[in-house]
């Protein structure tokens, strides 16, 4: 059992492989944290590393004892109105009007497992041996608020979850105001903070910052966890790098606005608090009744950032992740979007799947505008049946054509988006977010279905799973391209409007569920404008994303390594674009971009039929190739080399689990005039080995490769790129 309580000093101590997370009963009530970090033995009594200290200004909580202060106690699940005023962890209104509640230990139960967490995706276990759960109820009796907090160590991965479950158990309503997923407090302010930021076309850029007294961290309020922010943040000490220093790292398993924020306080102690974001969020809370808050994934490395990545990469990709398509290997396909945008006719979609097919190509996929009267983005939103202007003989004829060119055929679909002008919205005009009397503001000539109504969902389960029933659909894409305003529903009354941003995302992940789990056999990839909605609570359901509208290669660098700080290469679907770049009107080599598109799943987004006779030979051994080093890059193990947010070359590399193969790529994004030499030195093989580099025959010891380098070729011109493939004898 990695999880371990100590009656004599109330302490209980969580176990990872490679840490420690220990917290204790502090004076039979509190709940305190006392370490988390590199793994200490289990019978040590970590109850010291707390020292009560009275302060000027900090309350006490016993007149006898003015050592005692809330404010200076490092607290699992903080309240506030008793004595701590830093970041609460929760919020509770009771009937009188006030919001002054504190929570203790009332129990708690450790077992073998995972518990699901009922509507919302989590981590999973296929066993009962992988994890162990504690649960510690705490309940302020007076005001009839209980909370459970749930630990589950996953302790081969590396990695604890944390969520959390609120009951009334009084006999009046409780208003929850805020209901964080997770609290962590530690004894200094000596860190750097981590955040992936950016935009639309630049999302995930890596953003590091010192901490500093007061308030930092990222939020959305967008009602998706969107490009601008991810809900992800890591803490790490100021010498850590790639493969060095402490990280600790924590991501929200959710789709919606969160927020995750470092508090550091006036004794430079900081604490991370992170959830559902508490701005516009408000739930009623019934007699009898519960509130779930999402799951969060705490991971703690002692080898930089990469150990922490590999530790998530591996947790997503075998225990977030479901599904057949979880351990295959994805299909390179082609995407007719940047080909042809909105003006397509069946025939010329079958040339470019023809063209595909020839060049290997195993799936096509027909993005947007193929149903209703879709010719530009202002109409048909909602009416999931097809354009018979543009595909008279319907989808059916389509698919076959495409299959009997041996192509498995994908679709689009944004299925949570209603345009105004649709046949549906003029059906139900109150099915989309919007607030009595006020404007209904759209974006990219939208609005949003109110997926908080049983009703919707259930026409989004019902059309979408119409058109998968009705040809041999096996790929979709979910598109979903605006963010929520005036985000009200219907259907809920007055008190309980502030809960509709939350009961939209619980509704999308019940859609989700029933989608993937009636169509297995189906891949499907997520997508909003690009990576605006790249977390784990998608991921759950569908297992890999467009990572990004920008397919421009160079900014596909930064793209993709920042989101492999978090997320595994088998989650980012990544394609070769036309040149000019549609998005940055940049020319860069076909080369590169294939190279760059290599570390994820791979794919093209342009009309293949232009291509020369020597574009599609690159094509074609790009394919080829790709085919043989997929497994490596979607279930390998991935060593970032160099940064493209520190210079102008970027390296990272992908390792097989047994250490048999490699795969490394080098992009260089500018020419350097009498440039120096560059030496590449290499991570994760097994210095024992022999590798044998396969572009010229030549071996290498592991160890030579890992502590010596390579020598990477003088590249000639702008934007070049080099991949080597590295096979152990
Ligand atoms: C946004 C997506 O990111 C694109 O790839 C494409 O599918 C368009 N939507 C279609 O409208």
């Amino acid at each position: 059992m990695p999880i371990f309580y100590h009656p004599n000093t109330k302490q209980f101590h969580l176990q990872t492989r490679h840490t420690s997370y220990v917290m204790g009963i502090f004076r039979d009530r509190y709940l305190a944290h006392y370490y988390w970090g590199a793994k200490v033995r289990e019978e040590a009594d970590l109850t010291g590393l707390h020292v009560p200290a009275g302060r000027a200004f900090s309350p006490t909580v016993d007149p006898k004892d003015w050592h005692f202060s809330l404010d200076t106690t490092p607290l699992e699940y903080p309240s506030h109105g008793t004595g701590d005023f830093r970041e609460p962890a929760y919020a509770a209104e009771l009937p009188n009007g006030t919001q002054t509640t504190e929570l203790a230990y009332v129990s708690h139960s450790i077992r073998s497992g995972k518990p699901a967490i009922e509507g919302l995706p989590s981590v999973y276990t296929e066993s009962d041996e992988e994890a162990t759960t504690l649960q510690i109820v705490l309940e302020d009796a007076a005001a009839g608020l209980r909370a459970e907090l749930t630990y589950t160590v996953m302790e081969q991965l590396d990695a604890i979850t944390r969520s959390v479950r609120f009951t009334n158990t009084g006999s009046a309503p409780l208003k929850l105001n805020r209901a964080l997923s997770v609290s962590v407090d530690f004894d200094h302010s000596g860190f750097d903070l981590i955040q992936l930021s950016g935009a639309w076309a630049r999302e995930r850029h890596l953003v590091r910052r010192p901490l500093a007294y007061g308030l930092q961290g990222v939020e959305s309020s967008r009602g998706a966890s969107s490009h601008q922010m991810n809900p992800f943040l890591a803490l790490l000490t100021p010498d850590a790098g790639e493969e060095h220093g402490e990280v600790y790292g924590f991501n929200l398993v959710y789709s919606g606005n969160f927020t995750a924020r470092a508090t550091v306080d006036q004794f430079r102690t900081t604490r991370v608090s992170m959830g559902i974001n508490p701005f516009g969020f408000r739930w009623l809370l019934e007699p009898g009744a519960t509130f779930q808050a999402p799951e969060a994934v705490l991971v703690y490395s002692a080898h930089g950032l990469g150990g922490m990545s590999r530790i998530y990469h591996k947790l997503y990709r075998t225990r977030l992740i479901r599904g057949a398509f979880r351990d295959q290997a994805r299909p390179v396909l082609i995407n007719n979007w940047e080909a042809t945008y909105f003006d397509f006719t069946a025939d010329k979609i079958e040339s470019i799947a023809q063209a595909g097919q020839e060049l290997g190509i195993e799936l096509f996929v027909l993005d947007d505008g193929w149903f209703g009267k879709r010719d530009d983005d202002t109409t048909s939103l909602g009416d999931w049946f097809v354009h018979h202007n543009k595909l008279p003989k319907g989808l059916p004829d389509l698919v076959e054509r495409v299959r009997s060119l041996g192509l498995q055929f994908g679709l689009w679909f944004e299925p949570e988006m209603i345009s105004p002008d649709s046949e549906l919205y003029r059906a139900h005009p109150d099915w989309c977010l919007h607030v009595p009397e006020r404007r209904r503001s759209e974006a990219r000539n939208q609005l949003i279905l109110d997926l908080s109504r049983p009703e919707v969902c259930d026409y989004i389960v019902r059309v979408v799973g119409d058109v998968l029933r009705s040809a041999p659909i096996t790929y979709v894409k979910w598109d979903m391209n605006r963010h929520m305003t005036e985000v009200g529903s219907a259907a809920l009354p007055p008190e309980r409007q502030a809960e509709t941003a939350h009961r939209y995302m619980l509704g999308l992940y019940g859609v989700m569920e029933r989608i993937t789990s009636e169509f297995p056999h189906v891949l499907f990839e997520s997508c909003s404008g690009g990576g605006g909605r790249f977390d784990p609570g998608i991921l759950h359901y569908m297992p890999q994303t467009w990572t990004s509208d920008d397919t421009d290669a160079v900014e596909r660098l930064k793209i993709q390594y920042g989101t492999s700080i978090v997320y595994p290469a088998s989650s980012m679907g990544s394609h070769v674009s036309a040149v000019p770049n549609h998005q940055v009107h940049r020319n860069t080599p076909l080369t590169m971009r294939g190279d760059v598109a290599m570390s994820g799943n791979f794919g093209y987004e342009l009309d293949l039929t232009k291509f020369t006779e020597e574009e599609k030979e690159t094509v074609k051994q790009q394919v080829a190739f790709y085919k043989e080093i997929r497994t490596l890059v979607q279930q390998g193990d991935m060593y970032r080399l160099r940064s493209p947010f520190e210079g102008n070359d970027t390296a990272w590399m992908f390792v097989s689990e047994d250490r048999s193969e490699a795969l490394v790529g080098y992009f260089q994004v500018l020419s350097e005039p009498n440039a120096p030499l560059t030496r590449l030195r290499l991570q994760g093989l097994d210095p024992e080995r022999q590798y044998v580099l396969q572009e010229t025959g030549e071996v290498y010891g592991g160890d030579r490769l890992m502590h010596a380098g390579i020598v990477i070729p003088h590249l000639h011109g702008d934007f070049q790129s080099r991949l080597f493939r590295f096979i152990a004898k």
